[in-house]
């Protein structure tokens, strides 16, 4: 997936296409997380999460990860370079230091990746987190007919525009589990088609 030709448009993209109900995911639970002292930012796109984390928290300090370099600076020009390392680099192989995260962030980022790599991502993130790390989770959900339709069409946007492998939506549920993370709290919108999940280890 290379987000770098839909980056200038994206957040015009998300407007049109589901108004604030992905804006409003992403910063639900940011009342919750406000003890977090280092942060992993994973595929936050131009940064619209990093910039009210940071502004909420005055205090974290935050690892950005994006694979798309036109994401990154935007997310730059938006969140700035004080108390953020940006790193360019797919996550999936990228090394992470080991339990060092109290704090996890990843919006609409599992739903880019088939059940082998989100796996594999899921695990590698989870060694870097620290005992009773937060992680928050926004995503996509499938409960009906016409939420099946919706998610399917964004794909084949996405896969269109760019080069998006994936056609499928992943259940992270199980595999956050598996990795010693409970789900504390969930809330969703318009009709259960996308959620934001507060997970703690
Ligand atoms: C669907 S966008 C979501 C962006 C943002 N988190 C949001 O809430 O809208 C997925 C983001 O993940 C990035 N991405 C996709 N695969 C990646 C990977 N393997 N490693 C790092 N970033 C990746 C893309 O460049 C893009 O910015």
């Amino acid at each position: 997936m290379n987000c770098d030709f839909i980056a200038p448009y994206y957040w015009w993209i998300e407007r049109l296409g589901m108004g604030r109900a992905l804006e409003k995911r992403r910063r639900w639970f940011l009342p919750e997380i406000g003890d977090a002292r280092r942060a992993l930012v994973l595929g936050d796109g131009d940064g619209r999460f990093l910039r009210e984390l940071l502004r909420r928290n005055p205090v974290v300090l935050a690892d950005y990860v994006d694979s798309s370099r036109r994401m990154l600076e935007l997310a730059r020009q938006k969140a700035g370079t004080e108390r953020v390392n940006y790193e360019q680099a797919n996550a999936l192989t990228l090394d992470f230091p080991r339990e060092a995260y109290d704090l996890i962030a990843t919006h609409f980022f599992f739903d880019c990746f088939d059940p082998d790599d989100l796996e594999i991502l899921i695990g590698r993130v989870a060694d870097s987190a620290k005992a009773g790390a937060q992680w928050i989770v926004s995503e996509f959900r499938t409960p009906n007919i016409p939420a099946r339709s919706l998610v399917c069409a964004l794909y084949l946007f996405f896969g269109i525009t760019t080069g998006l492998r994936t056609r499928k939506l992943t259940d992270h549920r199980p595999i956050l589990r598996t990795h010693g993370f409970r789900l504390i709290k969930a809330s969703h919108s318009r009709g259960a088609l996308v959620v934001s999940e507060l997970w703690e280890r």
